[in-house]
C-alpha cells in the first residue's frame, strides 16, 4: 500500500479543488493530472496574486514538487506552452519539473472546430460544453485514431495517421457542417513542431509515479471537474468525455487501483454547475443570485456565470459510495454568511417510477427532499480553527457530515491558503 493521496471533486466542478491541492502539494513529492485537458480552470491564490491553471497540476508553484500530466489527459499544445509561459515567472525550474507521459492524446485544431460546429448546430442536444475540442479529442481516442504525442515524433508515422484523420473529418465537415477542407500541411507542421518542443519534457509517468512509491514519496493526483462530469457516473449526457472521478485515476495515470491510499472529495457548501443539465436543487431566486455573486460563481475557463443551488447530499453520497471516498473538503463555507437559514438535500421524491433507474442519473423527475440549518450571520472569511467557528456553522459541519455519512477533513473559509482548517493531521 503506498500513501499516495488524491483530491478530486464530487459535485460538477468549480468546487475549489485548486486551492486545496495547492495547500496539500506540500505535503507531497509531486501532483499528477491523469484525466480532463484544458476544460479545467483550477484558481490558487498566492501571495495574494490570482492564478487560474487550465492544464498544469496546481504543485506546478511549489519549486521541489514534479508536476506530471499522465496519459489519461488530452492536451492543447498551444494552451499549454501559453500556460507554461504565463506561468513561468512565478513557477521555478518548470522544465525540470514538469514531466509528461508520451501517451497522452493530442487536442487537434479539428476537434475544436468540431466541438464548436455542434454546439452550434440545431441537430445535436447542446451540452454547453467549454469549446475547447476535449468531447471530439476522446472520441477519436476510443476509435483508436487519436494522434498521441508519440505520434508527433516520426515525421511519417504522423503522416499517416493524420492523412487518416484528416481525409475523415473533412468528409464530416463538408458534408455535414457544409465546412471548407482542413489544411494538412499546416496541421502536420504544427504537429511536428509541438513534437520537437514536447520532447525534452516527456517521461514514462506511470514508471515515474511508482518510482518514487518505492523510494517511500508521495504523489497528488489532481482531479479535474467534478464527478457528476464523469462519463459514466455524472448526469450524463450532460457530462464531460473523461472519467474525472476517483475510478478514472488508475487507468490515467498508469497505477494499480490499490495505489491511493486516502481520497479527499471536495464539496462547496452549496452546488454549482456550468452549462446545461439537471441540477435538482437549483436556486432561482436572488438567494441564488446573491450566492453566485459572494462566491464569484463564474466560470475561471469560459467566464460563463454558474447556476447555484442547495448542497445535494444524495447525489454526493452516492459518489462517495461508488469511488471509496475516504473524507470529505467542505469550501466556500464563508459564502453563505449573509443567510438566516441554509438549506440540504437529503432524500428526492422519485416521479414516475424513476427512482428504478436512479443510476442512470437522469435527475429530471426528481423532488428534492430539504433539512433547515440556522445560518450564522456573521463573517467566517479567514478563520482557521474550528473551535473559532460560530456554533451554528460547527453545527452544518456536523450535519453535513451525518447526512454524507463521512468525516470533513478540511474546511475552506477563503480563497487563499490562510483560510484553511485541517482537522485530520495525517493527510
Ligand atoms: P467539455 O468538458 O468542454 O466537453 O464540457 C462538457 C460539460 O462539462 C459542460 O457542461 C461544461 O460546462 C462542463 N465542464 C467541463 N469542464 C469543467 C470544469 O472544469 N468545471 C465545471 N464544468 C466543466
Amino acid at each position: 500500500m503506498t500513501n499516495n493521496f488524491a483530491v478530486l471533486g464530487l459535485q460538477w466542478g468549480d468546487e475549489g479543488k485548486g486551492k486545496i491541492v495547492n495547500f496539500l502539494s506540500d505535503r507531497a513529492n509531486a501532483a499528477c493530472r491523469y484525466q480532463g485537458g484544458h476544460n479545467a480552470g483550477h484558481t490558487l491564490i498566492i501571495n495574494g496574486e490570482k492564478i487560474v491553471l487550465h492544464l498544469l497540476p496546481s504543485s506546478i508553484c511549489h519549486e521541489k514538487a514534479l508536476s506530471l500530466i499522465g496519459k489519461g489527459v488530452v492536451i492543447s499544445c498551444d494552451a499549454l506552452f501559453e500556460e507554461i509561459e504565463k506561468i513561468e515567472p512565478i513557477a521555478k525550474n518548470i522544465h525540470e519539473r514538469l514531466k509528461i507521459s508520451p501517451a497522452c492524446s493530442l487536442i487537434q485544431p479539428y476537434h475544436i472546430l468540431v466541438d464548436q460546429l455542434k454546439e452550434k448546430s440545431n441537430s445535436f442536444n447542446t451540452i454547453g460544453t467549454t469549446l475547447r475540442g476535449i468531447g471530439p479529442a476522446y472520441e477519436d481516442k476510443v476509435a483508436r485514431r487519436a494522434i498521441r504525442i508519440i505520434d508527433t515524433l516520426s515525421e511519417s508515422k504522423l503522416e499517416d495517421k493524420l492523412k487518416e484523420n484528416i481525409s475523415y473529418y473533412n468528409f464530416w465537415l463538408e458534408n455535414y457542417f457544409g465546412h471548407t477542407k482542413l489544411d494538412f500541411q499546416k496541421i502536420k507542421d504544427e504537429n511536428l513542431h509541438y513534437g520537437e518542443k514536447l520532447t525534452p519534457l516527456l517521461a514514462d509517468v506511470s514508471s515515474l509515479i511508482n518510482g518514487l512509491n518505492d523510494q517511500g514519496k508521495r504523489v497528488l493526483f489532481e482531479g479535474a471537474q467534478g464527478a457528476l462530469l464523469d462519463v459514466d457516473q455524472g448526469t450524463y449526457p450532460f457530462v464531460t468525455s473523461s472519467n474525472c472521478s476517483p475510478a478514472g485515476i488508475a487507468s490515467g495515470a498508469g497505477i494499480g487501483p490499490l495505489d491511493v491510499g486516502y481520497i479527499l472529495g471536495v464539496v462547496k457548501a452549496y452546488v454549482t454547475r456550468v452549462g446545461e443539465g439537471p441540477m435538482p436543487t437549483e436556486i432561482h431566486d436572488s438567494i441564488g443570485a446573491e450566492i453566485a455573486t459572494k462566491g464569484g460563481e463564474v466560470g475561471a475557463t469560459t467566464g460563463r456565470p454558474r447556476r447555484c443551488g442547495w448542497f445535494d447530499a444524495v447525489t454526493v453520497k452516492r459518489i462517495i459510495k461508488s469511488n471509496s471516498v475516504s473524507a470529505l473538503c467542505l469550501t466556500k463555507i464563508d459564502v453563505l454568511d449573509f443567510l438566516d437559514t441554509i438549506k440540504i438535500c437529503v432524500g428526492y421524491d422519485f416521479k414516475n417510477g424513476s427512482g428504478d433507474y436512479a443510476e442512470c442519473m437522469d435527475l429530471v423527475d426528481v423532488e428534492p427532499k430539504y433539512i433547515e440549518c440556522k445560518g450564522w450571520q456573521t463573517s467566517l472569511k479567514g478563520i482557521n480553527e474550528f473551535d473559532l467557528l460560530p456554533p451554528e456553522a460547527k453545527a452544518f459541519v456536523k450535519k453535513i457530515e451525518e447526512v454524507c455519512e463521512l468525516p470533513v477533513d478540511v474546511i475552506s473559509t477563503g480563497p487563499d491558503d490562510h483560510g484553511t482548517i485541517v482537522l485530520n493531521e495525517e493527510i
